[in-house]
């Protein structure tokens, strides 16, 4: 998979800056700042969701709110160090199945997330709303227009040739194994029934990480986010360093909105949120009922993938396919370059 993306971007937008000196800057929770979008019809994140409720309200009365809870209730109970270490296991073979970027947009349409509040569309709505969103506040950021179409798409794990992994497995807000498990998580009492929760090794604060050890060296929940980080590394992606958390991250709420287990975190993973908080905004604001007309936007998004990825084949099973995709796309001495 060959994903060419220019960099210096990425230096120059975020910048530690003199909050008073430019009103035209975005202040961010992260204590950070990003060039605020001068164009007025920028996207605004709306208060209330679809159902008429604030975003993420868990505690909202409604029977979706009940499914949801139940939701939690099983995640937190089997999401154990060792049911994650056995995933990661079966799932780095990478022998599912091999298909384009586009094909698995339109896979995951047969996807629906029970642990999302604010969203009942097909999730091919959710990667375009999301990624719509983006590219019209940063137009020129071509990688982060691609992490958004393509964050999500781990969540075909659900499907039959999968595995068919439960809901529980796949969706929802992540947090680390072999640690506490932090206040921060919604509905953390149900972590009491986790066989992990009296285990001594791994009830501490830090359990068996040290302070500062990166977020690289800690067993996250088992789900799409780190499915797809695993498929983006494997296959040899370059997308940015904050591509790929973003993707891997993006469901850990209980860091980059309530800032838990930060303590766990390196120099790298505190420049890399500042991105995943640039993202989160619209992975969870842009959700709505108004749906992007598909045929209509896909010839932009076919031309990023072919400009970024143009050989990008998801899960690979035989090296010889992934070598035909790249030829398919790109010149001989291209080929030679990358393999
Ligand atoms: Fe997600
Ligand atoms: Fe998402």
């Amino acid at each position: 998979m060959t994903i060419l993306i220019e960099q210096s971007a990425l230096v120059s937008q975020v910048e530690q800056k003199d909050l008073q000196k430019n009103k035209n800057e975005l202040v961010l929770d992260g204590g950070f700042t990003v060039p605020k979008v001068l164009t007025s019809d920028a996207f605004v994140a709306p208060e209330i969701n679809s159902f008429g409720q604030t975003f993420r309200d868990y505690d909202a009365e409604s029977e979706r709110q009940k499914t949801v809870e139940e939701f939690y209730r099983l995640q937190h109970i089997n999401q154990t160090y060792d049911f994650v270490k056995r995933m990661r296991e079966e799932y780095e073979k990478l022998d599912k199945a091999e298909m384009s970027i586009w094909e698995c947009c339109e896979l995951l349409n047969e996807v629906v997330d029970e642990s999302d509040p604010d969203l009942d569309e097909p999730q091919i709505q959710h990667l375009l709303q999301s990624a719509e969103a983006i590219r019209k506040d940063y137009p020129d950021e071509d990688w982060l227009h691609l992490t958004a179409l393509i964050h999500d798409l781990g969540k075909v794990l659900t499907l039959p040739k999968f595995g068919e992994l439960p809901q529980w497995a796949v969706v929802g807000d992540t947090f680390p194994l072999g640690c506490a498990f932090d206040k921060a998580n919604v509905h953390n009492k149900y972590f009491k029934e986790n066989a992990d929760y009296n285990n001594p090794a791994y009830n501490t604060k830090n359990g068996i990480y040290s302070e500062g050890c990166g977020l690289d060296n800690v067993m996250i929940s088992w789900g799409h986010d780190d499915y797809m980080y695993m498929v983006a590394k494997e296959n040899g992606t370059t997308l940015p360093s904050a591509g790929l958390f973003i993707i891997r991250y993006h469901s850990f709420y209980p860091l980059h909105k309530e800032g838990a287990y930060t303590h766990l975190m390196n120099a790298e993973d505190k420049e890399n949120l500042k991105w995943l908080h640039v993202f989160n905004k619209y992975d969870l604001y842009s959700k709505s009922k108004v749906l992007v007309d598909v045929e209509a936007v896909k010839p932009y998004y076919i031309s990023l993938i072919e400009k970024v990825s143009p050989c990008i084949s998801l899960f690979p099973c035989q090296a010889e396919m992934v070598k035909l995709a790249i030829f398919e796309f790109k010149s001989i001495q291209d080929l030679e370059a990358a393999l």
